[in-house]
């Protein structure tokens, strides 16, 4: 039994901002957020939470595939940035699609979370289960402290999403590898919950609960390991990088995309890109990216596909697939 990708899909909120409307807001250019980072404007939600984002994404696929909310078994929604602490995203997707048969849940490992919430629902569709969602949805912005420019110029938000089915003879999931380095976590945090007790008072400072990040820590983490976990898929699935017909990497940075291809010795049109559009998404980058290359044409059924993801955990994963 295998996974199939029986449809793809994305939503992100209108309002565009662009490297030079942030020059309004701190010190930054254009010049230096591009050639650091290759973005050049990202989405930012105005009105709408993760779980509206979410919505979208679970209403389109399920109009796509001309099926009912009630034949869905399982939503698992990967974000960084929920609308609660509980109930979870999904579970807020679940109630308002009338999914009454799906149970519900989130995955938080950054923006690895679309890369592990895929693999997860490989083995859920090896079970008893036939249909499922697996949606990537962040709103990064509201984790963004906007004075910040070493962070706030790097993320966006937005939704991707897949409806994954059960599928005899088809070979779906061909390779899998999760990693988690939690001894690094320092790396990268986000929305640190002080303690508040009545007896407790917690000298954290208020600020971390916006991004912080040691660029540098995190650029030679993704930049070692990334490399080696695909690799590593490429060899399980017993295909070479050459088989590969398109790497679809977590849209971080494009100069670290450039480097991860070098290391792999790999031409870097095979890595499709959509980080000038749309910035770092986190745990929606992957799905937002899968989705967008299937409606250009760019991904065909029968490809052979490597999904990656990295970051926050610190995390990483990737995915070899037939698509
Ligand atoms: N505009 C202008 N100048 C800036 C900005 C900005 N937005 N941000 C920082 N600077 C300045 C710094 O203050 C520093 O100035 P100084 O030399 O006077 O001290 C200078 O630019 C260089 O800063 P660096 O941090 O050394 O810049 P670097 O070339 O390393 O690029 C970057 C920074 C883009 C963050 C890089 O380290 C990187 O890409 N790291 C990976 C981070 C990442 O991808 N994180 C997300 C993955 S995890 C997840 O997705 C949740």
């Amino acid at each position: 039994m295998g996974l199939r990708i029986q449809q793809t899909s994305y939503y992100v909120p209108p309002k565009i901002v662009t490297n030079d409307d942030l020059t309004q807001l701190m010190e930054t250019s254009d010049e230096w957020i591009t050639s650091r980072t290759g973005i050049k404007q990202r989405h930012l939600s105005e009105n709408e939470q993760t779980s509206d984002l979410a919505y979208q994404v679970a209403k389109q696929l399920l109009a796509q595939a001309n099926v009912e909310a009630k034949s869905v078994d399982f939503i698992i929604v990967a974000t960084m940035s929920p609308d609660y602490q509980t109930p979870s995203t999904a579970a807020l997707v679940q109630g308002r699609l009338g999914a009454s048969q799906a149970f519900a849940f989130d995955i938080s490992a950054a923006c690895s979370g679309f890369i592990y919430a895929l693999a997860l629902a490989d083995k859920l569709l090896q079970g008893s289960y036939q249909r499922g969602l697996v949606i990537g949805a962040e709103t990064l912005s509201k984790l963004i402290d906007w004075q910040a420019r070493s962070t706030a110029v790097l993320f966006g938000d937005g939704a991707g999403g897949v409806l994954v089915e059960a599928a005899p003879q088809v070979p779906g999931i061909v390779a899998e590898d999760l990693q988690t380095l939690g001894d690094q976590f320092q790396a990268l945090t986000a929305g640190y919950l002080p303690l508040n007790s009545a007896f407790t008072k917690d000298s954290t400072e208020a600020k971390q609960h916006y991004f912080q990040m040691d660029g540098h820590a995190v650029y030679r983490f993704a930049t070692h390991v990334v490399p080696d976990s695909v690799q590593k898929v490429v060899k399980q699935a017993q295909w070479s990088l050459a088989d590969v017909d398109h790497f679809l990497l977590h849209q971080a940075n494009g100069r670290m995309l450039k480097v991860i291809a070098q290391h792999l010795d790999q031409p870097l049109d095979k890595f499709l890109q959509n980080v000038a559009e749309f910035g770092n998404t986190s745990a929606a980058s992957v799905p937002i990216l899968l989705a967008q290359s299937v409606a250009q044409g760019l991904i065909t059924r029968q490809q052979k596909l490597v999904l990656s993801g990295f970051g926050g955990g610190l995390t990483a994963g990737s995915l070899a697939l037939i698509y």
